[in-house]
């Protein structure tokens, strides 16, 4: 991996100062197999990676997927995805040596390849706000508990229809890729070279990924791949269109921030009419903790629930929560606690800069959840949030006459605001 330094930086070990603008080669290859971080570094031994050497290890000997602000987006999603496919192939198959590994190939582009705009939604995108709405009320609400009143609710408001509608979209999104997937195998055999070049071009999305996977011996059923599509279709579309709508929001109400913002975009972009490329976004340093500020004030999952597997003592008082315990973690408290974020309810993207953000605990933002069960999509949904509020904000300039005191918060699956998002937008090329 290559990066240039944006500041001169020393090496501890030695004293050796590289100066700014020194491209360095990182190599995973030679870190990893360095002795000094894995004795016999050229074997294959699984316990190099157990609790206790990965906790006595510096966290970036494994550099597999980098590290810092730059690291791969994609690392949580295809470690589900190999795990995943790794235990379907070995509970079928016994594998021997002339098996090879093959290349991982890692991209950035939407989810499904299919444009949920462009063709019906089918009643998706509402049928998914209800049933978030009965999973909510289910466990928010003493009296539908019992499994005999849950049904009858469920029947007296219809709630079976949005089960249905919930798993149409993916139905027909599976039918429309197998389609495509049978139509590739036909021209593959009718035009070889051309199909790799168009190959070359296509994206492949999720159903054509476990399709593919599929052809390698994963076994999937269309029961299982359209469970995987409504787990990412739900998780997601709203959370990410919410904070961008919440986002240009608060940008219309403190127009300051908002210059600020669109100086540092002009900065880099200038009057090019061309589009922002990914490595540009890492430089839009302002905009990500204005985007982190919002996620603060405006967690999208405003609660979420864990079960204990084990006896948890809380380390600020002499209090042990029992084995079982279903605990709710709750980001819109912890978001708005004036010893983690002075002034709590005000809007203040400062609280993100480097400073700040490492004078805190780590989970004090955690807006995406965090440990073993976060968000697989975090990584994605900030780069294709800073893509996609930078590429509005470099066209338009957007206003309203609303407070932040004006937002009204309405607390379900979601964190929905009951007053809606009433901005202008002026083109800044008039
Ligand atoms: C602003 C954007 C997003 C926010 C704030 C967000 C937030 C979260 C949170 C808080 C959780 C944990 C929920 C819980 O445990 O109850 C979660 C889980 C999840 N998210 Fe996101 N998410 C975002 C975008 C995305 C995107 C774009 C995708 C897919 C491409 C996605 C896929 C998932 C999945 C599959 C899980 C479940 C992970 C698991 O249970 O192991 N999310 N997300």
């Amino acid at each position: 991996m290559l990066r240039q330094l944006q500041d001169d930086v020393t090496i501890i070990t030695g004293n050796h100062t590289l100066p700014k603008g020194t491209i360095c080669l990182i190599t995973p290859l030679i870190t990893h197999r360095n002795p000094e971080l894995y004795p016999n570094p050229k074997s294959f031994n699984p316990d190099n990676f157990n609790a206790d050497n990965v906790a006595s290890r510096h966290k970036y000997s494994f550099i597999a997927f980098s590290g810092g602000p730059r690291s791969c987006i994609g690392m949580k999603y295809s470690l589900v995805l190999m795990t995943l496919l790794i235990s379907y192939v070995l509970r079928n198959f016994s594998v021997h040596t002339d098996m090879k590994l093959s290349d991982i190939k890692l991209k950035l582009e939407t989810t499904m390849d299919y444009n949920l705009d462009s063709q019906a939604d089918m009643g998706f995108k509402k049928s998914v706000a209800m049933v978030s709405d009965l999973i909510f009320n289910r466990a928010t609400k003493v009296w539908l508990y019992p499994e005999i009143i849950y049904n009858l609710y469920i029947k007296l408001f219809d709630y079976e229809k949005y089960y249905t509608n919930v798993q149409n979209l993916p139905k027909h999104i599976i039918e429309k890729k197998k389609n495509e997937f049978a139509q590739k195998f036909k021209n593959k055999f009718n035009t070889d070279t051309d199909v790799k070049e168009s190959e070359k071009k296509c994206f492949k999305g999720l159903v054509e990924t476990l399709m593919d996977s599929n052809e390698a011996g994963l076994g999937l059923s269309d029961e299982d791949i359209k469970s995987h599509v409504i787990t990412i279709v739900a998780g997601g579309f709203e959370t990410t269109s919410l904070t961008v709508s919440y986002c240009l929001l608060l940008l219309a109400i403190y127009p300051d921030i908002q210059d600020r913002v669109y100086d540092e975009i002009y900065s880099i972009l200038g009057d090019s009419d061309e589009p922002i490329t990914i490595e540009q976004t890492t430089s839009l340093v302002y905009l990500k903790q204005v985007i982190h500020e919002t996620l603060r004030l405006f967690p999208i999952a405003p609660v979420m629930l864990r079960q204990l597997q084990d006896d948890v003592t809380i380390i600020t008082g002499n209090h042990t929560l029992p084995k079982g315990t279903i605990c709710c973690i709750t980001p819109l408290i912890t978001h708005r606690n004036p010893e983690l974020y002075p002034n709590p309810k005000s809007f203040n993207p400062d609280n993100f800069n480097a400073d700040n953000v490492a004078s805190r605990h780590k989970y004090s933002l955690i807006a995406f959840s965090g440990g073993p069960r976060s968000c697989i999509g975090m990584k994605f949904s900030l780069v294709f949030m800073t893509l996609l509020i930078s590429d509005v904000l470099r066209n338009f300039s957007v206003h309203t006459d609303m407070k932040l005191s004006d937002i009204k918060l309405k607390i379900g699956m979601s964190l929905h605001n009951t007053v809606g998002f009433p901005i202008t937008i002026q083109s800044r090329k008039q």
